[in-house]
């Protein structure tokens, strides 16, 4: 159970902290503000003042209420499509793969035409006759996701750790398999590059085991499934397990209100000014939105999909590439819309103050570090 403080517990009840004082001192707990209450003290004084003490189920709670979701959003929850990271050491295949999965899976009247390059990919999979939406991230140098992993948030559900059989785990492999764990996403392996004539699967699996990686054939829990990328070998079962994780994670999200999300990645273009792509973590963004990304204010004049089309608006986990930002963001700030324009400009506006303000005290660091050095 989560403890909190006096003053939480005051907010949570709309009531005077003196009350909540009070009530302590008379039960003979001598507290201030600050003190700390676990759970059955909170819930003793929350009666003790007439309330009637509901507990929720604390673990869903925990899963569902993130920095993207409010508690406001638990009654309207709907499920959203995973979000899958694409990992691992250079050259073991990740591209391939995403390739792959997406030459055999996009519709196929996607060939002629020109794909945007906006760092996601939509794919529909089917799944016991269903049709289920999976967006895969291929963020360059996974840039999003450290910025993320700074901040302790989450941009990916589920990550696919790509080992190529004939090279085994590498240290990028390692940063990667360190990322996913720092940002307490799943794992599942995808040892790849079985066709090839020097594959190692048992090879792979030992040198995992030291990572903390076992697989469930070896008596562990993670998934590994062994796949070719290029031949497009056991995809199958590689996006099957994918969709068995993202309905074990529960994912949620509240499609009826303004958008927040992350910056995937962002860039000035010639003609277009500022493009970023924004990934969708609750909400909807709808074009004519007036958003704060980062601190960089904008109003959606347009959003292009995956696939090079105009859309009107996008619910979460879709990644969309937005035009009508007055700067460029940087890859994992975070958007939110706005209901007007006033305090989305406000807001702009605190966070550059802000952002300033924390340049000028990591610049004064280091002049003092190097100050120390000379002395
Ligand atoms: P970086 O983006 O540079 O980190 O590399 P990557 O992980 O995206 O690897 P990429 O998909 O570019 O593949 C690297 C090389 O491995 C290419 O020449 C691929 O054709 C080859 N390759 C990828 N998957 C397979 C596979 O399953 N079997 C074989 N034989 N070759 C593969
Ligand atoms: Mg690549």
């Amino acid at each position: 159970a989560t403890d909190l403080t006096v003053q939480e517990l005051a907010l949570e009840l709309k009531l005077p902290e003196t009350e909540v004082i009070k009530t302590l001192f008379i039960k003979g707990i001598a507290a201030n503000i600050n003190q700390t209450l676990d759970i059955e003290t909170a819930e003793m004084v929350a009666q003790e003042l007439g309330y009637e003490v509901e507990t929720v189920e604390e673990e869903s709670m925990a899963r569902k209420v993130t920095e993207m979701i409010d508690v406001e959003d638990l009654e309207n929850l709907q499920r959203r499509p995973p979000v899958v990271t694409i990992m691992g050491h250079v050259d073991h295949g990740k591209t391939t793969l995403l390739d792959s999965i997406r030459e055999t899976k996009v519709a196929q009247g996607e060939a002629g035409g020109i794909t945007q390059h906006i760092g996601a990919y939509h794919v529909d999979l089917t799944h016991n006759d269903e049709v289920q939406q999976v967006v895969f991230l291929d963020t360059p140098g996974h840039e999003a996701f450290t910025a993320m992993r700074a901040r302790g948030t989450r941009v990916t559900d589920i990550a696919i750790l790509v080992v190529a059989a004939d090279d085994g785990v590498r240290p990028q492999t390692v940063e990667a398999i360190s990322h996913a764990r720092a940002a307490k996403v799943p794992i599942i392996v995808a040892i790849n590059k079985i066709d090839k004539e020097g594959a190692q699967l048992d090879r792979v699996r030992q040198e995992l085991t030291e990572y903390e990686l076992v697989a469930e054939d070896w008596g562990g829990e993670t998934i590994m499934v062994p796949v070719s990328a290029l031949k497009g070998e056991n995809l199958d079962a590689l996006l099957e397990m994918v969709l068995l994780v993202a309905e074990v994670e529960d994912l949620h999200a509240n499609p009826n209100r303004p958008a927040k999300g992350t910056v995937i990645e962002a860039h000035l273009d010639k003609a277009r000014g500022p493009v970023a792509s924004f990934l969708i973590q609750n909400g909807t963004l709808k074009v004519g939105d007036t958003l704060v990304a980062g601190s960089v204010l904008g109003k959606v004049r347009a959003m292009i999909d995956d696939r090079g089309e105009r859309v009107q608006q996008a619910g979460p986990s879709f990644a969309v590439e937005v035009l009508g930002l007055s700067d460029v963001p940087a890859a994992g700030d975070e958007f939110e819309v706005f209901g007007d324009d006033k305090s989305a400009r406000s807001v702009a506006n605190d966070r550059s103050d802000q952002q300033r303000q924390t340049r000028l005290q990591q610049a004064m660091a280091s002049r003092r570090v190097s100050l120390n050095a000379f002395s």
